[in-house]
C-alpha cells in the first residue's frame, strides 16, 4: 500500500519524534514537554527555480507575495495563505555603514534592520504567521508574555485580525515607544508586579487554564515567520553565505529560527555552506553565554539586570533549540556589557541608522569576537538590528542629556533665549566642544 501523503505542514516534537498535526495548539509535545518544531512538505520548486520565484513576488501587486515572510511562504506555512493576517512586514535593508564597521573592526560589516518593521521590530515577522494561526484555529483570544516588542506586535496583528489580546509586561521596565503601542493598538495590556519570566509563567498558565492561544516564541509558527529574516538575508547577498550572523539574544526564539533557517537552506541545496551564529546577551541576563562556556550542559536560570530591557530575560524558554542551532552552525555565544552596548548604539545611531539598545547588542559582540580573533579580518558578517531607534526614547534622552558626567558620545541639547546672539553662543560653544 501507498504510505498516505504528508499534509503541507505538521508539526513534530525534537525530543521524542512524537508528531502532531498542524492545528494542534498547545505548543508543547504532551508526551515529553519538548516545545514543538513545524514541518512542511518540501517545496516542488528546486533550488534555482524557488529562488526566482521568492524573488518575482517581491515586486508583485498582492500583499501576500509583497510580504517579506509570505513571499517565502513554501518554507513558512504554505498552506495558510488565505487566512494570512499580513500588513508588508519583511523586505527590510541590509545596510551598510562605514563608521560602523570601522568602530566593530569588521570591515564590510552588513546590518540587516529588523527596526524598519510595521511595528518596528523583527517581531512582525513571527507574528503574521502566529496571529494567522490563531484565525486558523479558530482562537478567541491570542496572548504573550513580553518585554515590550512583542507585546506591541501582537497588539496591531490581533487588532488587524479582530481577535482580543492579552499582554502581560513587567511593570517598569518596558520601554515607553513598546508600552505605548500596545495599548494604542488595543490590547488589554497587565502591568505585572515581577520581570519577564514571571509574566511568562503567568502567560503560559493563562494560555492552559483559560483556552486564549499562546503567542510567545515559544509557539513554533512564530519561528517560521522569524526564519524569513535570514532567508532574506541570504537571498539580499545573492545567495552567497555571510561568514557570520550576530543576533542580540534574549528568550532565544530568534536563535532558534536562524539555526532552523539555516539548516533547512542548506538541506534545500540553497546555500552551499553554513554561515555561524554568534548570539548575544547582554552581561547582567547571560545565562545562555554561560552555559555555552560550559559546553551547554544545562542553563541556570538567572536574575536579570540590563538596560537593554528587551533581552532583559533570566530563564530563556527556548534554551534546548538554540543551544541545538549554536551547535549545528559551529556558532558561538557571547555577552556584552551595558556600557559597551550604549557606545555601540551611540555609533549605530549617529550612523543615521539607529537601534533599540538591546539591537545595539549585535554591534557590540561584533566588536567584541573581533578584537578576540574569532572574527577573522575579511570575515563577512552580518548583524542583525532587531529593533527600531524610537523605541526606547527614555534612554536615548537621558544618555544624551546627562550631564553629570556626560558619555563619551552624548549629544547635549542647548537650551536657548530666543535671540540670534544666543544661537551664535551657542554655536560657538557647540564649535568648541566638539
Ligand atoms: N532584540 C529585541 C529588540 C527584542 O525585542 C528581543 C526580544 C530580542 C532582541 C531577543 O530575541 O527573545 O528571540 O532571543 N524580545 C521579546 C519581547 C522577549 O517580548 O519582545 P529572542
Amino acid at each position: 500500500m501507498p504510505l498516505p501523503e504528508r499534509p503541507a505542514t505538521w508539526q513534530v516534537c525534537p525530543r521524542c519524534e512524537r508528531e502532531f498535526s498542524a492545528s494542534s495548539a498547545s505548543s508543547r509535545c504532551s508526551d515529553c514537554g519538548g516545545l514543538l518544531d513545524v514541518r512542511h512538505r518540501d517545496p516542488v520548486e528546486r533550488r534555482a527555480a524557488l529562488k526566482e520565484l521568492w524573488a518575482r513576488r517581491r515586486s508583485s501587486e498582492s500583499p501576500l507575495d509583497a510580504s517579506g515572510v509570505w513571499r517565502f511562504r513554501e518554507l513558512v506555512h504554505p498552506g495558510a495563505v488565505t487566512a494570512a493576517v499580513t500588513q508588508l512586514e519583511g523586505n527590510t535593508p541590509l545596510a551598510a555603514r562605514e563608521t560602523v564597521a570601522r568602530w566593530a573592526g569588521a570591515d564590510g560589516l552588513l546590518l540587516k534592520h529588523e527596526g524598519q518593521n510595521p511595528t518596528g521590530s523583527f517581531k512582525d515577522r513571527g507574528m503574521t504567521v502566529g496571529v494567522t494561526q490563531a484565525r486558523r484555529l479558530g482562537a478567541s483570544a491570542v496572548a504573550c508574555a513580553s518585554t515590550g516588542n512583542t507585546s506591541a506586535s501582537l497588539a496591531s496583528y490581533a487588532a488587524l485580525a479582530g481577535i482580543p489580546a492579552l499582554v502581560l509586561v513587567p511593570a517598569g521596565q518596558v520601554a515607553a515607544g513598546k508600552l505605548a503601542q500596545a495599548l494604542a493598538y488595543g490590547a488589554r495590556t497587565l502591568l505585572v508586579r515581577g520581570d519577564f519570566d514571571a509574566c511568562l509563567r503567568l502567560a503560559l498558565e493563562a494560555s492552559e487554564r483559560l483556552g486564549v492561544y499562546l503567542l510567545n516564541s515559544v509557539n513554533p509558527f512564530r519561528i517560521e515567520g522569524q526564519k524569513t529574516i535570514v532567508f532574506e538575508i541570504l537571498e539580499q547577498l545573492r545567495w552567497e553565505p555571510p561568514d557570520w550572523i550576530v543576533v542580540p539574544a534574549g528568550n532565544l526564539g530568534n536563535t532558534s529560527a536562524f539555526g532552523k533557517a539555516l539548516l533547512e537552506a542548506e538541506r534545500l541545496g540553497l546555500i552551499p555552506s553554513l554561515p555561524r551564529i554568534a548570539a548575544v546577551q547582554a552581561s547582567g541576563a547571560n545565562p545562555f553565554a554561560r552555559a555555552f562556556r560550559e559546553g551547554f550542559a544545562r542553563l541556570i536560570p538567572m536574575h536579570a539586570d540590563t538596560l537593554a530591557t528587551a533581552i532583559k530575560i533570566g530563564n530563556p524558554a527556548s534554551f534546548e533549540r538554540a543551544a541545538d542551532a549554536i551547535r549545528k552552525t559551529n556558532g558561538v555565544v557571547t555577552d556584552v556589557s551595558d556600557g559597551e552596548i550604549l557606545e555601540a548604539k551611540a555609533v549605530v545611531d549617529a550612523s543615521g541608522l539607529g537601534c533599540e539598545p538591546a539591537s545595539a547588542a549585535a554591534v557590540a559582540g561584533t566588536r567584541k569576537l573581533a578584537r578576540e580573533g574569532v572574527l577573522r579580518p575579511g570575515d563577512r558578517v552580518v548583524a542583525v538590528l532587531t529593533g527600531h531607534i524610537l523605541k526606547d526614547p527614555g534612554l536615548l534622552l537621558s544618555y544624551h542629556q546627562e550631564a553629570d558626567p556626560p558619555p563619551p558620545r552624548a549629544n547635549r541639547p542647548i537650551e536657548v533665549e530666543a535671540e540670534l546672539s544666543a544661537v551664535e553662543r551657542a554655536l560657538g560653544t557647540a564649535a568648541v566642544e566638539r
